[in-house]
């Protein structure tokens, strides 16, 4: 189990929405916290560990571990206000970083992983990390959001990469 790099064609396909909170799902979960905690993440989407469904975790209090885990499934953002730009990686895009513009203000809905009705409202790191994520689950990577240039070098970068490892 490992979480899935660019240009893995499962990044750029949108989700499925869950349809019951089953067994499956709860393995899904406790495997998708355990790759983000060993990566030092402060979220990861479904689809990042090979599984199009759409179920987003984040903790961007990640140093103790576990403790402020959000399970989010099927999240739609309700409300978004304001902009903010910030420095954004992704774990499934190593050795990229980007400026990408966010909204700085939240509303999100979804259920949570025992299929209770949850709302968050979120600012700053936590409004840009939730839409980090569910960009994941709608086919978006941090790619997506720069520059075709930017985009274009790193592609031939993990293309180089990729044909060497062969
Ligand atoms: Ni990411």
């Amino acid at each position: 189990m490992e979480i899935v790099k660019y240009p893995d064609p499962i990044l750029m396909k949108k989700a499925k929405p869950v349809a019951n909170i089953d067994g499956d799902i709860q393995n899904l979960v406790d495997n998708m916290s355990t790759l983000m905690y060993q990566a030092s993440g402060v979220g990861l989407a479904a689809n990042q560990i090979g599984v199009a469904k759409r179920v987003i975790i984040f903790d961007i209090d990640y140093k103790e571990k576990g403790k402020d885990l959000t399970v989010l499934i099927n999240p739609t953002i309700v409300l978004a206000e304001d902009r903010v730009v910030s420095e954004e990686g992704c774990l499934s895009v190593p050795d990229f970083e980007g400026k990408i513009p966010r909204k700085k203000y939240l509303k999100v809905h979804g259920v949570d992983r025992h299929g209770k009705l949850i709302d968050i409202e979120a600012e700053d790191l936590l409004a840009i990390c939730i839409q980090h994520e569910i960009d994941h689950i709608d086919g978006t990577l941090i790619l997506d959001h720069v520059s075709h240039l930017k985009r274009n070098l790193y592609r031939k970068k993990v293309e180089k990469l990729m044909k060497k490892a062969k």
